[in-house]
């Protein structure tokens, strides 16, 4: 009977799937246990809008369930030793250094998770994987777990998969109303009483079961399936550019097509996250570690269309502004990597705004959920309130500058160009007319996410590129 489930790691994943279970399963206690304390105290927080992540509708799960079964600690091994259910949902991010380094996963979390349960567990624990991880990691858990010579310990473990399949932004629904719960193992006590807790809300023909490995691999093979599906319409939209088509006809005629299905069909800057790139670049490490060449080249060539597609939008702003960016300001509307989050990681912004930058731009950015300090730490200088608070970082970062606006009102003023970097709702309800009156003539407007109403800026005197529209191409007849 599972009455106390532990979950190691309060981040984007941990924190919101842990609150929803919490709110379905009301007999059961849930601890959200991190290392970093920062984050703690701001899941704790009294004030709402201070939990560390944004997702629609969750501050008033985590104000009904806080307190009374969800609770956020950084007592890491009490909390662990209390559990029945150790979800292990830390981070996986690609390796930076060292052999694999730029496309293996790093494990170093996620081995830190097993030597930290196999040293506190007490009794009989099920461990999960919640982590997005190579296939056959479930193995190294387990050798990590016996290392601690559990008999004599009289403490026994079973592992199960369960992969995570929230998408940001919606990440409430997704947790509520999973389209599928997917359960890999071999012990069938362990995968019950894991499908047990699923059940309360989910019905049952959503809670798949596979073998162990079946499940790692179908986590990582779901998320390249979705970035190649963006790549895929990303690499037409340029074609539609180049031919005078619109990449929205197209899309219209694709998703028409049952085959092919309705969703994951916006052409965009490119897709940004902190899964897909390093999914797929596990995938591609994986191909080639079991000596499939070609397999591993077919998924690297994902990840190449989008860093090309990124780098793309940054040369046509260029282009489009004669060439020089020296003296010139442009607003940037959106620095998180989609909507309804304030999550930049893997952005399509840093790179497009560093580029920028780097060609001597002014940039005037918005976000209604990043802040200040994140947009800092991306683009690895301050804004320019803090160089003039600390001179030393004038001397360092000379011509780069760039300010965070609160009021989105402020920022056209003066800007020779406006870019649309993160389909937020706002930025499609934008006034033109009156934009245009602040902007230092000729104006631009850079649609990424084809959101603005293209009669709306054009008869505002406006010149505009929206991605994938080749109508707006008169170079093509
Ligand atoms: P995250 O970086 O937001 O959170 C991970 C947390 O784990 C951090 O707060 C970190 O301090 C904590 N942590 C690391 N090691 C720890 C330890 N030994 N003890 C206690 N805490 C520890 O990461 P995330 O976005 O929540 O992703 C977690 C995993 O879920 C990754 O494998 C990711 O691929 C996968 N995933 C993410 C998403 C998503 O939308 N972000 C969706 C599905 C799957
Ligand atoms: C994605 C998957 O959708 C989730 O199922 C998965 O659980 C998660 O990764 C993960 O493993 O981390 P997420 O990255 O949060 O979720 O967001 P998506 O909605 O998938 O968008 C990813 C990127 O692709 C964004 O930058 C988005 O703007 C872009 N995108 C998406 C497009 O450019 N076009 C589309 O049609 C769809």
């Amino acid at each position: 009977m599972i009455r106390n489930v532990c979950c190691i790691g309060a981040g984007y994943v941990g924190g919101p799937t842990m609150t929803v279970f919490a709110d379905k399963c009301k007999d059961i206690t849930f601890n959200v246990v991190d290392v970093n304390e920062e984050r703690i105290t701001a899941w704790n927080s009294d004030d709402l809008d201070q939990l560390p992540i944004y997702e629609p509708g969750l501050d008033e799960i985590v104000e009904r369930c806080r307190g009374k079964n969800l609770f956020f600690s950084n007592n890491v091994y009490k909390c662990i030793s209390e559990a029945d259910i150790i979800f292990i949902s830390v981070n996986t991010p690609t390796k930076t250094k060292g052999f694999g380094a730029g496309k293996a996963s790093d494990l170093k979390w996620v081995e830190s998770c097993a030597r930290e349960i196999s040293m506190y567990a007490t009794g009989h624990t099920i461990v999960v994987e919640k982590s997005t991880i190579p296939v056959r990691t479930g193995e190294v858990i387990k050798e990590i777990l016996d290392s601690s010579q559990p008999k004599k310990r009289n403490i026994t473990f079973d592992i199960l998969s369960n992969p995570e399949f929230l998408a940001e932004g919606n990440a409430v629904n997704d947790l509520q109303n999973p389209e599928r719960v997917l359960i890999g193992g071999s012990n069938q006590k362990a995968i019950i009483a894991l499908h047990n807790l699923y059940k309360k809300w989910v019905p049952e023909e959503n809670i798949i079961h596979t073998n162990l490995w079946s499940s790692e691999l179908a986590k990582l093979t779901a998320n390249a399936f979705l970035a190649q599906r963006v790549s895929s319409i990303n690499s037409i939209g340029a074609l539609c550019e180049a031919t005078g088509a619109n990449v929205k006809e197209v899309s219209r005629v694709l998703r028409g097509d049952s085959r092919i299905g309705p969703k994951f069909l916006s052409c965009g800057p490119g897709f940004g996250g902190s899964c897909f790139k390093k999914d797929i670049l596990n995938l591609v490490y994986l191909a080639h570690y079991f000596g499939l060449p070609e397999v591993g080249n077919f998924w690297e060539s994902v990840v190449e269309l989008n860093n090309w597609n990124q780098n793309r939008m940054s040369r046509i702003i260029l282009e489009k502004l004669f060439g020089t960016l020296i003296g010139k300001k442009i607003a940037i509307l959106g620095f998180a990597f989609k909507a309804n989050t304030n999550d930049t990681r893997e952005s399509p912004a840093i790179q497009i705004c560093k580029s920028l930058l780097e060609e001597g731009a002014y940039l005037k950015i918005h976000d209604p959920k990043v802040s200040k300090r994140q947009i800092t730490l991306n683009l690895g200088m301050p804004s320019e309130d803090e160089y003039i608070e600390n001179p030393k970082f004038s001397v360092l970062h000379n011509e780069k500058k760039w300010s965070k606006y609160e009021l989105i009102d402020d920022l056209f003023n003066d800007v020779d160009a406006v870019v649309i970097l993160t389909e937020w709702d706002i930025y499609a309800e934008l006034d033109w007319h009156e934009i245009s009156k602040k902007m230092r003539p000729p104006g631009w407007v850079f649609d990424s996410r084809l959101i603005v109403d293209k009669q709306k800026v054009l008869s505002s005197g406006l010149n505009l590129w929206r991605v994938g529209d080749g109508t707006l191409n008169e170079n093509v007849f």
